[in-house]
């Protein structure tokens, strides 16, 4: 157990457990982000600026410097919890919960990546129904938001399939290049219905004051 109560959240559900991104647990995901996490091909999946575009080794460097970075820039106008997707106890990628003015608002974000060997089988989806419990359920989220680009099949699919609607569009570059980005919206009432009664969630009381709740 973290003195540190962001380090002791945990989110598990029948398939994979969402693990607090500690430093042992980042350290055990550095063999997949150095493989390379677009070596899958086109179409890109990251708007810049974005680590994991580098070489390796800077793209581990880079990748667990903006973990650090982002995991001490906690205040109520903006926090990001970074988890670790475990399978079996097998780290595979990451869910991030991102809050800006959270207290105020309510609304949430996140941002995700799988190991390219972990994709399509449904992971994906379940680490999203993960994070939204946890949004939800535990923080007491208005809603939830997320954005893809618009030829992200697997990152559309799974807000499609959470029940999120559509919200507009914008644009971003990846690598240099303008391309689309979808936007989705789930609000309180969508997710209502969809509340899963098989996760479980772990270290949320103690962590509220942490995020300004
Ligand atoms: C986005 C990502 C996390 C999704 O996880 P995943 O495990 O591959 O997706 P899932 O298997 O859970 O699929 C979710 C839904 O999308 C659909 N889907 C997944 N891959 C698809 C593809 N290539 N083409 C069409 N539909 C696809 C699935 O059928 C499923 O919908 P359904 O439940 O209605 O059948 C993963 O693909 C990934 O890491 N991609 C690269 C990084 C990335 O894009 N991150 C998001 C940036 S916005």
């Amino acid at each position: 157990m973290s003195n540190y109560p962001p380090l002791n959240l945990r989110v598990r559900t029948p398939r994979v457990t969402l693990e607090a991104a500690t430093d042992e647990l980042l350290e055990r995901l550095v063999p997949v982000v150095r493989a390379g996490l677009v070596v899958d091909g086109q179409p890109l999946p990251f708007d810049d600026p974005m680590t994991l575009y580098d070489e390796s080794p800077q793209r581990e460097w880079g990748w667990m410097r903006r973990v650090w970075a982002g995991r001490s820039r906690v205040s109520a106008e903006f926090w990001r919890l970074y988890f670790v997707v475990c399978e079996d106890g097998e780290p595979l990628g990451m869910q991030d919960l991102i809050g800006r003015d959270f207290a105020a608002l309510g609304t949430v974000t996140t941002f995700s990546w799988l190991a390219p060997g972990a994709r399509g089988r449904g992971l994906g989806k379940e680490a999203r129904a993960a994070i939204l419990q946890l949004a939800f359920d535990g923080f007491g989220a208005r809603e939830a938001g997320s954005e893809a680009f618009a030829d992200n099949k697997a990152s559309n699919g799974v807000s499609a399939a959470l029940g999120y609607s559509r919200n507009g569009t914008a644009w971003a570059t990846r690598r240099g290049e303008p391309a689309q980005l979808l936007g989705w919206r789930l609000t309180r009432d969508d997710w209502a219905p969809r509340r899963r009664a098989d996760i479980e969630l772990s270290g949320v009381e103690e962590c509220r004051p942490v995020l300004g709740l």
